[in-house]
């Protein structure tokens, strides 16, 4: 028995394709019940709604505020019974009061070792540019539990991916996120399996 988990995208959503598949294949010890965005056309919302799972456009527009976004979320999260949250490519922060009510339950992912390169601005390319920029031999992904700050929550699952000599932030992008698909839906299992303690 595998536990309610719901996916926040803020835009393509390979990760949560990654996680639909594995949970088709049977390879995932959870089930995704819902998937939010705060892009009303983000593809991810579209990728949900193939695979059958009930996709939101959850926004300040649509909500009118951070607090009513907050609302929102808490009442869907209610609504479906939601154990586990995982932000997979999710570019806002999480409202503190969501936070503080699924403490240890919100992971996200991010496409480098934190607590290098992470923080506010530090998404897509940019990461793997500052990654180049600064000569590292080795870059990664991390899986981490989310507070109220970007990129700093206590690290679930780590894997490192090599820097090769000549990469462009495209092709360690591409490389990196091999291994995010891999990593991601391996964790949420984890988590759902109580191989990783979700805490309190
Ligand atoms: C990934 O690189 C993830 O690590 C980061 O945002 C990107 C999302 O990609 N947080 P996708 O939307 O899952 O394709």
């Amino acid at each position: 028995m595998g536990c309610n988990v719901a996916v926040l995208v803020s835009g393509s959503g390979t990760n949560l394709q990654a996680i639909l598949d594995a949970e088709r294949a049977r390879k995932l010890d959870a089930v995704v019940r819902l998937v939010i965005s705060n892009k009303a056309d983000a593809y991810g919302l579209q990728r949900a709604r193939k695979a059958g799972v009930r996709a939101l456009h959850v926004s300040t527009k649509t909500e009118g505020s951070f607090d009513g976004v907050a609302k929102k979320m808490l009442q869907l999260f209610a609504e479906e019974q939601i154990d586990l949250i995982v932000l997979a490519g999710y570019l806002k922060l999480i409202h503190p009061e969501v936070v503080r009510k699924y403490s240890r339950r919100i992971v996200n992912i991010h496409p480098a070792l934190l607590p290098k390169f992470g923080g506010k601005g530090m998404y897509g390319l940019k990461v793997h540019e500052a990654v180049l920029a600064a000569n590292e031999k080795v870059s990664g992904v991390s899986v981490h539990f989310v507070d109220e700050v970007y990129d700093r929550g206590p690290v679930v699952a780590q894997r490192t991916v090599p820097v090769f000599a000549g990469d462009s932030p495209e092709d360690l992008q591409a490389r990196v996120l091999v291994v995010e698909h891999r990593i991601l839906p391996e964790t949420i299992s984890a988590l759902a399996c109580g191989q990783i303690p979700l805490g309190k």
